[in-house]
């Protein structure tokens, strides 16, 4: 396969994206619905004929849109889901994984890695709102956000030794942190699906929830909590939550970013509220 391919830049009408304003650009999204409301970006992966399995153009759009939130004043919070009812993501698009070769599959699992540690990284508050399946790259995208709230017919697992490989998008790592050894050796081995219940038993899921409607209205519940607190502090929450996994010194990690709240107004705010007996007001500073 063209390795150009494989990171989607022949597949892009490059002057779509050249010159962004707001987030009109995407509205120009071949397979990714947004929406902002009320400082949450909706994101919406949306090929429902192929269970919105993520094929390359989709990553790549996936990497835009997380790069533009990242910068935005006006997104504070961020719902990912599935078009329809029926799925997530389904995985990776394995019409694409069948064309892979020794020399592009390590960058394959690279730049989806990539990628969902954006999302996972992201200083604003992500989840995954998981309706019908979340298989393979599905399942590894909502372990890269920061909560998982599913429908009652969610469906979760990591099929990949069915097709001859394994999780590359991160599965291998964020499921055995999520769920344990044990049982994360099992679902990969097995490639065996496991249901919303079972799923939030597990710790692989937050909340579960009759429908889809009412996973996003959960969603947005614990974002309207998050959004009324102090910015930079969850920022610097998700960096020291992220430290655990990573070689350095998580300790070390949280001291300093403990001592960056302490620099902030919002630190101020949020002492001298306290002392005055009124509600903070947090201005992200
Ligand atoms: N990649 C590409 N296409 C996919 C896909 C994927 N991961 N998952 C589903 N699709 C496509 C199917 O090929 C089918 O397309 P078609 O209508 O053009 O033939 C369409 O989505 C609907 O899927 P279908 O298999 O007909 O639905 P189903 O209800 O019978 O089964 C699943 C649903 C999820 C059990 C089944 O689609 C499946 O096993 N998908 C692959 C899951 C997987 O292995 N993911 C990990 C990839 S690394």
């Amino acid at each position: 396969m063209d390795n150009s391919k494989l990171l989607g830049l022949a597949l892009y009408p490059l002057p779509v994206y050249l010159f962004p304003t707001s987030f009109g650009f995407m509205a120009e999204l071949a397979n990714i619905l947004t929406e902002v409301k009320n400082g949450v970006l909706y994101l919406t992966l949306n090929r429902e004929e192929k269970l919105n399995a993520l094929n390359f153009q989709t990553l790549e759009e996936l990497k835009m849109v997380f790069e533009e939130i990242i910068d935005s004043r006006e997104i504070k919070a961020v719902i990912i889901t599935g078009a329809g009812e029926k799925a997530f993501v389904a995985g990776a698009d394995i019409s694409e994984i069948a064309e892979l070769n020794e020399v592009n599959a390590r960058k394959f699992a690279e730049n989806g890695q990539e990628i969902f540690a954006m999302i996972e990284n992201c200083h604003k508050p992500v989840i995954a709102v998981t309706n019908g399946f979340a298989l393979g790259g599905g399942c590894e995208l909502a372990m890269a956000c920061h909560m998982r709230i599913a429908s009652a017919n969610a469906k979760f697992g990591q099929p990949e030794v069915n097709l001859g490989i394994i999780p590359g998008y991160g599965g291998t790592q964020r499921l055995t942190i999520l769920i344990g050894k044990g049982k994360a050796n099992e679902l990969m081995m097995t490639g065996d699906m496991i249901g919303a219940e079972e799923a939030k038993s597990l710790g692989l899921v937050n909340y579960v929830l009759p429908t889809k409607e009412e996973a996003i209205a959960k969603a947005e519940e614990v974002i309207g909590k998050i959004m009324s607190k102090a910015p930079l502090a969850i920022g610097m929450i998700v960096d020291c939550v992220n430290a655990v996994f990573l070689p350095e010194d998580g300790y070390q990690t949280e001291a300093n970013c403990f001592a960056r709240c302490v620099k902030s107004g919002d630190y101020k705010e949020g002492t001298s509220a306290f002392l005055e007996k009124r509600k903070p007001v947090f201005k992200g500073e």
